[in-house]
């Protein structure tokens, strides 16, 4: 139930309507005064009184029922507190419906959402400044998807450009077949990184010949290049698969070089283009930002003009409500200078175009070793952590079955809500240590107490799913009402794109399971129908960390 509408319907406040009621009304950090607050501070203008009467003479009006079990003024705030035993029962009758889906809705039924993420270079390294795009991208697909939009994953290739004329020269120089084949990406990312530290002009010249070569059809070239995009995909979507992260296309920049030709013309009619110093660009002076560059001096397309043409190719093609693009924060120019143009050109969906930025990733272990000078690849940060995880998961249990499978749940789970957990802005220094951390607000502190719930669950007797429900003591109402958050906090997560929300969700919900495991006893219940109940609330906070871990792409092992 949707506590904020229930209470906002029965709250008429002149000058407001029942949505802007409900968008106020808060869930207090101390819930031992109330389950939701409405904070009066803001009406003072509006009533002209102070908060604190303000919120005395509503709670007099508030009418309370078996849903809302009463209203009461405390220091400017209005508190509601809910009915703990009628929440226990909607909430438990709703997962046991919906499983699986709980937490999901028809809320974006009929519309589409592209979300533009991981967008990897070809031949360059899968490095650990991907993570966040990927995951995060990955996350908000399974949450949009989860909320009945048609959401449609794209990765947009980095597959354009001279570099790949300075990699077939590396290639034929110093390369082989054999090389690649053993080591794949590796081996051509090498080449590259050679061919930046040992060219001359002369070799340079023949990179410019070779990428003129793959424009113009040329076999050879073209093979070349087709080559090296199809390893890079092939050692990319092995990682994609750890992550449990899929795609719907795979169009790169390549794919806009035969659409960027109208959307040029369309500039050039609507007069927005002038030429500076030879290139022609969209002045944006008047905006406070440089010029958006369409076409350099030689004629040739850059990053952003294939941008462009992406944006109208997926109108087009998706009619999208929202197209997001998740990309670092160091692009932000570029973005609102793209979305400017759109405005400028008179599109009226360049308001639905987003960037979804966030901040960078570190390691805290910056030492660590890696094949590449600087650079750390993301699959090496995965196979740490999992041999990590390994140990951590030996160490805990010994006689655990099926460790491997284990430790890659949790390795991989550890990286993923690593880059998950904070607001997505924040910088965030990786560790594998309290990434792994047992005690810690981390993904296998949740997956442990998933392993619980399924451990207690193991020792009951069948037909606890039917167990009558009771009036909740402190513990079982405080999990009860943390559960019961889900569905609005998978809403929110899509609204903020802030997968963030569904994370600390999970610690909360896993706090407050292990203090209702650790102060009330389940299987040693008071009562009969007490041990049912709490069984039942246990089945039920399985399966809400369960939807949750799945919709952040994190594996739940059953034993741990
Ligand atoms: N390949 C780009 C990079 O690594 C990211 C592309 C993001 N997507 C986009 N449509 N510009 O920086």
């Amino acid at each position: 139930m949707d506590y904020r509408a229930y209470i906002a319907e029965r709250l008429p406040i002149e000058g407001m309507t029942a949505a802007e009621i409900a968008e106020s009304i808060t869930v207090p950090p101390d819930t031992s005064l109330g389950d939701y607050a409405l904070p009066c501070f803001k009406f003072a203008k509006l009533m002209r009184k102070p908060p604190a009467r303000i919120a005395e003479e509503l709670a007099a009006k508030y009418p309370a029922d078996e849903v809302i079990s009463g209203a009461f003024a405390v220091n400017g705030y209005l508190n509601f507190k809910v009915n703990a035993k009628g929440l226990a029962g909607e909430t438990l009758a709703r997962i046991a419906e919906e499983g699986a889906r709980y937490g999901s809705s028809a809320f974006g039924a009929g519309k589409t959402v592209c979300i533009d993420y991981s967008s990897v270079n070809i031949a360059k390294p899968f490095h650990i400044g991907h993570l966040s795009t990927t995951v995060l991208g990955g996350a908000l697909y399974r949450i949009f998807s989860f909320l009945g939009y048609r959401a449609v994953g794209i990765n947009h290739l980095g597959d354009y450009g001279t570099q790949f004329g300075k990699l077939i020269c590396a290639y034929k120089r110093w390369g082989n077949e054999a090389d690649v084949q053993a080591r794949g990406i590796h081996a051509i990312n090498e080449l590259y990184v050679r061919f930046n530290s040992e060219a001359t002009e002369e070799m340079e010249a023949e990179a410019r010949e070779y990428f003129r070569l793959i424009e113009q059809g040329d076999e050879e070239a073209v093979g070349l290049f087709a080559r090296f995009k199809e390893l890079t995909l092939e050692y990319v979507r092995k990682i994609y698969g750890r992550l449990h992260v899929t795609f719907d296309s795979y169009a790169g920049e390549s794919f806009y070089i035969d659409k960027m030709g109208p959307v040029i013309d369309e500039l050039k009619e609507k007069g927005l283009l002038v030429e500076s110093r030879g290139a022609q660009v969209v002045d944006l002076e008047p905006y406070g930002m440089p010029p958006f560059i369409v076409l350099r001096s030689d004629g040739a397309s850059l990053y952003g003009t294939r941008d462009l043409a992406a944006a109208f190719y997926r109108k087009q093609t998706y009619d999208f409500e929202k197209c997001l693009y998740v990309v670092a924060y160091q692009q932000n120019l570029h973005f609102k200078q793209l979305f400017k143009v759109l405005e400028l050109m008179g599109k009226e969906w360049a308001k639905d175009m987003v960037h979804v930025a966030y901040g960078m990733v570190s390691l805290e272990d910056g030492a660590m070793s890696t094949r590449q000078g600087k650079v750390v690849w993301l699959e090496d940060v995965i196979d740490r952590c999992v041999e990590k995880a390994l140990g951590v998961v030996t160490e805990k249990n010994p006689a655990l079955e099926n460790k491997e499978e284990v430790a890659e749940k949790v390795g991989v789970g550890a990286v993923v809500f690593g880059a998950l957990y904070n607001n997505k802005i924040k910088d965030i220094v990786f560790s594998y240590e309290k990434a792994l951390n047992f005690d810690g607000e981390t993904s296998v502190y949740v997956q442990y107490t998933c392993a619980r719930a399924s451990s207690v669950l193991a020792k009951a007797e069948p037909g606890w799913e039917n167990a009558a429900v009771l009036s909740p003591n402190a513990q079982e109402s405080d999990l009860i009402k943390a559960i019961a958050e889900f569905p609005d906090t998978v809403k929110a997560a899509a609204e903020k794109y802030e997968p963030s929300l569904v994370a600390r969700f999970c610690v909360d919900v896993a706090q407050k399971f292990n203090k209702f495991y650790f102060d009330c006893k389940i299987l040693q219940a008071e009562s009969e129908e007490s041990r049912r109940f709490r069984l039942r609330l246990t089945g039920a906070t399985l399966t809400v960390l369960t939807n949750a871990l799945t919709l952040l792409g994190i594996g739940v092992p059953e034993k741990m």
